[in-house]
């Protein structure tokens, strides 16, 4: 397994097995921060690049114990859930409490092309670096988009701490957003949604200091 994967593992076991199935057991602050970035993934549905199937298959890249799948049955989000996840205790958890849904252990850059998603969502992944050089971790958050984006049909969403904050910690990895959007819309679709508009500095609630991106296919 990538060795960032591995430290990503580890770290979320460990966490899991403190905390279990809440916001602190998938490192959110709390409960409103949860479904505040749930409703945002889940917000890759509504754009105006899709209008296709009315229950579209989504893969959920780093779900955790499945709270996403818990969100969008609460809303009434008709999906065709599959959650993949490094830890295998977070992914026996789904299994149980979302017997309808498709849970498999893995990591999103092993996953083979051998099936593909309507889209795919990566909720938190991207956005801690612990001791990792910062680097590292843009080479690893690349792959996995570029991973991502091979795998999708119609999109994906993710999100990533913004550099244009007003306030910083040093485990977590901070993308530069405009950087960010060149990146993507050179490299990878030119149909990009950047959502910067609730972070801090942008809603004045010192709270979120990431952003939310869509990206679509041709
Ligand atoms: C911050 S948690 C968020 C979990 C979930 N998305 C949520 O918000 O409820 C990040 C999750 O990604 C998983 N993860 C990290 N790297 C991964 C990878 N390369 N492939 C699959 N899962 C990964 C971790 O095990 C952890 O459960």
């Amino acid at each position: 397994m990538n060795k960032i994967s591995s430290l990503l593992r580890d770290y979320h076991a460990s966490v899991f097995s403190e905390h279990g199935a809440t916001a602190k057991g998938v490192d959110w602050n709390d409960e409103s921060e949860l479904l505040h970035r749930y409703d945002k993934m889940l917000r890759v549905f509504d754009m105006d690049f899709y209008n296709g199937s009315s229950r579209p298959s989504l893969l959920d890249v780093g779900c955790g114990w499945g709270g996403l799948a818990s969100r969008a049955k609460e809303l009434g989000v008709e999906i065709d859930y599959h959650g993949v996840d490094v830890v295998e205790a977070m992914v026996e958890h789904g299994k149980a409490t979302h017997p309808e849904a498709t849970f498999f252990v893995g990591d999103i850059l092993e996953l083979k092309g051998e099936r593909s998603y309507d889209f795919l969502i990566c909720n938190g992944i991207l956005t801690q670096k612990h001791n990792l050089p910062i680097p590292d971790m843009e080479r690893y958050a690349k792959e996995v988009l570029r991973k991502m984006f091979s795998l999708c049909r119609y999109g994906m969403a993710f999100n990533m701490m913004s550099t244009r904050v007003n306030f910083t910690v040093s485990n977590l990895y901070y993308q530069n957003p405009v950087e960010l959007l060149a990146w993507l819309l050179a490299e990878v679709s030119p149909r990009v949604v950047l959502d910067h508009g609730y972070s801090s500095l942008a809603s004045g609630v010192g709270k979120y200091y990431d952003f939310t991106a869509y990206v679509y296919k041709h």
